[in-house]
């Protein structure tokens, strides 16, 4: 079903030969991408051949393909899950009417906005990323590392199609916008915080693929949703892609806290920077600041704006057809965590305006069943130490809590005593200068790093000591 045609210029399953207008826009803008991954994709390693999977289908099985590229020259293409036959809008004012093919006129500006924000993130995070090639930890992180850089690059043209393709002129000024903005920087900076912090080490790398990029799976999700069809067509693929990336922040993050286990152990021994390990609680720090960076993402718990994005059919809820309630929330409440003077209560709001919440909700349980797994290695080693989230209050910027501050363990406290302790929630300069002097590269086929475990499996069941990059 549905394969891509990799004969065209762009690949793509949307019959893009037939659009010549369209055709003609991406072309143009072809061009433009390629120089930006060249001056902002993975630095050092564009002429390296490297193991990665591309989609040559859009069903379950046959959207993998591995085989070795140069990451100029990965198949960058549209691909959207194939079309549901009578989808309807299934939420808000429009419930039960067909789903959109076009942009419906009066919501324009909206889903533009809502498609601009979320493209916005997916060269961010490619730029953020792209020092990490020279402190691999091995050959197959850094393999890793790639593929979710080109998956980001994909998603990129995944939200350039829905502009060109149904927002005419303004749609094609925000797809050259979208190269022009940089993480980080002062003048023209990504639009979201988060997509301007730094990712210096591969430690910040998996908590990003596992908290930041987790965020990015629960927006997909809500816009998988969507009553404008094609977008919730290419959310839909952009899904499958994401998963990886999850795979790998867990996956990573699990095995520097194994490698801490296995050194507590073997040494019997709390000191594991002794033993070149990233020792259980500046892990635990850097899980505070990349889950609460992660969690403003969100937006603010009682929100008009997704209350309308919902009322207008265009974002819903995660697994929205799954729930089993009328589907326009005009009547229903949800529970919100909120302040109360130096207290932090919950309060009953409208499920309209709580939608945010709810989804940050959704975020966080799923965050915690990642927590939990972390955890289960350290028991599984006889470690007494539990990793946590911390409150969702801790360190917010955007919300109810960005005027005060609060504890990991979620009381409101005095500037006075933030000042005290937030050394020991946050990492230092002192902790991010360890963490950064065991970033040295690992080349070797087969080795890894002194500071974490390797990967249980390697990926498409290639052997451990695979040449995943080939440097020579
Ligand atoms: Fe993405
Ligand atoms: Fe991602």
């Amino acid at each position: 079903m549905a394969s891509i045609d990799y004969n065209e210029r762009i690949p793509n399953n949307v019959d893009l030969a037939e659009n010549r207008r369209l055709l003609r826009a991406l072309e143009e803008w072809q061009p433009k991408f390629l120089e930006w991954w060249k001056d902002m994709g993975p630095e050092g390693f564009q002429a390296k051949e490297v193991y990665l999977r591309t989609a040559v289908s859009v069903d379950a099985k046959g959207w993998a393909q591995f085989d070795y590229t140069r990451m100029p020259e990965y198949r960058w293409g549209i691909f959207l899950a194939e079309p549901e036959p009578g989808r309807q809008i299934n939420f808000g004012d429009h419930l039960g009417q067909p789903a959109w093919q076009e942009v419906p006129g009066e919501y324009r500006g909206t889903l533009r906005r809502l498609i601009v924000t979320q493209g916005d993130t997916e060269p961010a995070s490619v730029e953020q990323q792209r020092h990490l090639g020279r402190t691999c930890p091995s050959l197959y992180d850094l393999r890793n590392l790639f593929q979710v850089n080109v998956e980001e690059g994909r998603h990129l043209w995944a939200m350039v199609y829905i502009l060109d393709a149904h927002f005419g002129r303004d749609g094609r000024e925000e797809s050259e916008a979208l190269l022009q903005r940089r993480s980080g920087d002062h003048d023209k900076p990504r639009i979201l915080g988060a997509f301007n912090e730094r990712t210096p080490d591969w430690l910040s790398f998996f908590m990003f693929c596992f908290f930041t990029d987790r965020d990015g799976k629960y927006q997909l999700a809500s816009l998988a949703e969507s009553g404008f069809d094609p977008l919730s067509r290419t959310c839909r693929f952009m899904l499958t892609e994401e998963a990886h990336h999850m795979f790998v922040g867990e996956s990573g993050v699990g095995r520097i806290v194994q490698r801490a286990c296995e050194i507590m152990r073997e040494h019997k021994t709390d000191d594991v920077r002794r033993y070149g390990g990233v020792d259980l609680p500046t892990i635990q720090k850097y899980i505070n600041f990349h889950c609460s960076v992660s969690l403003d993402l969100f937006g603010s718990e009682v929100s008009t704006n997704a209350a309308n994005f919902y009322t207008m059919g265009l974002k819903g809820r995660f697994e929205e057809t799954k729930k089993k309630d009328d589907h326009r929330l005009k009547d229903g409440t949800y529970t919100v965590a909120t302040l109360a003077g130096d207290k932090i209560i919950t309060r009953e709001e409208g499920a309209l305006v709580s939608l945010n919440e709810r989804l940050r909700d959704d975020y966080i349980a799923d965050c915690q069943r990642g927590v939990n797994r972390w955890n289960e290695i350290i028991k599984s080693h006889g470690v007494d130490f539990t990793l946590t989230l911390p409150h969702r209050g801790f360190r917010r910027a955007i919300g109810a809590f960005a005027e005060v501050k609060v504890s990991p363990d979620g009381r409101v406290i005095s500037e006075a005593e933030w000042d005290a302790h937030h050394q020991e929630w946050l990492p230092t300069a002192e902790d991010e200068a360890y963490v950064g002097s065991l970033m040295q590269p690992v080349t070797e086929p087969g080795k890894m790093a002194n500071w974490i475990a390797p990967p249980a499996r390697g990926i498409n069941s290639r052997p451990a000591d695979f040449e995943y990059v080939r440097l020579g």
